[in-house]
């Protein structure tokens, strides 16, 4: 609906409203973006929010997990990012190793985002035991969006990329994260393999927003890796997400194309 809406219609959309839109049962929708002409599509193509996500050490560096992806790397991307975005809310994810040894580290990193980037709120990952943190952030002024479930930055610690909270232990676990982060004051959760059910009683169970990735339908909106949803690696398939197109077989096949006529003096 609001990417029918023109410029002039379109709002600014902010931490407040993500609430406004749970409250009103309305869904919403975040896709991830790393650099200018991405941000510029998602932003003007409609989306509620954008998410500068830690997933560009694997998407766009090439890294087989989020672990390498160093501070410089975020505010370069989230600058980069925050040029072409307009409307929707901009998070920045906070890196790993930027924010678990204190709460002061987390200050300073997520002061670095918001203060150098133009990035609107920042994004960390764990439950109860970061909820002081997160505290602390809000308190200080940086809006913050939970993130539980399958956290890719303990990728080593949960043995693999595994849906979350199938067994009684891990839900009670999951639940009381939740209630802790939306006590320590984050604006909405990220609930990432989190068993579907599961999701949806913790959506229920707490005021502020989930946002979804392979948590099924019963969350407050859903968010997506853009190079997924463009299907920009072709032999990369997974079960929570679904491609809109086939932009890395147009890559390639453009790219062919280029270098079969440079070769045959057809171009230029
Ligand atoms: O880094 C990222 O892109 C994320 C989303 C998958 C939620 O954390």
């Amino acid at each position: 609906m609001s990417e029918l809406l023109s410029s002039s219609q379109r709002k600014k959309v902010t931490t407040h409203t993500f609430l406004v839109k749970k409250q009103r049962g309305e869904v919403i929708s975040m896709l991830t973006a790393y650099d200018y002409p991405t941000a510029l599509a998602v932003d003007r193509a409609g989306i509620d929010s954008i998410l500068v996500g830690d997933s560009l050490g694997m998407v766009v560096l090439g890294y087989e997990n989020t672990l390498p992806v160093t501070m410089d790397n975020m505010l370069h991307h989230c600058r980069a990012v925050a040029r072409g975005a307009r409307y929707a809310l901009l998070v920045g994810d906070l890196p790993f190793m930027s924010y678990q040894v204190s709460p002061e580290d987390a200050l300073r990193s997520a002061g670095r985002v918001m203060k150098e980037t133009r990035c609107e709120a920042v994004k960390l990952e764990g439950g109860e035991w970061v909820a002081p943190t997160v505290k602390r952030l809000v308190q200080a002024g940086v809006p913050v969006m939970g993130h539980i479930g399958l956290t890719p930055q303990s990728v080593h610690v949960l043995g693999g990329f595994r849906t979350q909270g199938r067994d009684e232990e891990t839900g009670r676990r999951l639940r009381s994260d939740a209630d802790a982060l939306a006590d320590a004051g984050a604006f909405a959760i990220v609930l990432e393999l989190v068993a579907p059910e599961l999701a949806g009683e913790i959506t229920s169970s707490v005021e502020v927003p989930t946002i979804g990735i392979g948590s099924g339908a019963a969350c407050s909106g859903q968010v997506q890796v853009l190079h997924d949803l463009l299907g920009l690696f072709p032999d990369r398939t997974y079960r929570h997400a679904k491609r809109y197109a086939e932009i890395g077989v147009a890559i390639r096949e453009a790219v062919r194309a280029y270098a079969r006529e440079v070769r045959e003096g057809a171009f230029p």
